[in-house]
């Protein structure tokens, strides 16, 4: 091989890897905002990760037996979502029924984990007309 294209294969690979170093801080930037909470006084409980509010002890109590509280930290919804989450793992994932706990739990969760623009989910579709695939 020549010089020069010894020397423009080394500029290419070094640009690849500087672009892949780029997107990897990227990522990592994105996640560590995804679990911290906009406003610094933000309490967070340190054995469960959650944030510290009305109601933690239900969530602690009902929400974190069979997954890890990460699963919530990480889903932003709004109300309406967040209860169709709870229905869903209700239907698929032997959830059982949160009685009297369940509007505690909605209004926690709604409050301290709403839908977001810039966290994972956006808020839940409203007014779709769903139709089946043929
Ligand atoms: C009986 C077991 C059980 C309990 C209790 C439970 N979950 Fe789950 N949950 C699951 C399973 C199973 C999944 C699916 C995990 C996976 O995909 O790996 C799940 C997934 C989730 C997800 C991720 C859903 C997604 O689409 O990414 C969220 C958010 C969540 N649970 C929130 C909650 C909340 C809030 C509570 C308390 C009201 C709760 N869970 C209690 C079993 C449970």
């Amino acid at each position: 091989m020549k010089n020069i294209h010894k020397i423009s294969l080394l500029v290419f690979s070094a640009a690849i890897m500087i672009s892949a170093g780029l997107k990897q801080e990227n990522l990592s930037n994105r996640k560590a905002f995804a679990v911290m909470p906009a406003d610094s006084s933000v309490k967070i409980d340190k054995a469960t990760g959650l944030i510290v509010d009305k109601g933690l002890d239900m969530v602690t109590a009902h929400c974190t037996g069979c997954h890890s509280s990460k699963l919530i930290t990480q889903f932003h919804t709004d109300r309406a979502g967040w209860l169709e989450k709870i229905r869903w793992m209700q239907q698929k994932q032997k959830l059982w029924a949160l009685g009297d706990a369940e509007p505690v739990i909605l209004d926690y969760l709604a409050k301290n984990y709403p839908a977001s623009e810039t966290v994972n989910r956006r808020a839940a579709l409203k007014g779709v007309e769903w139709y089946k695939l043929k």
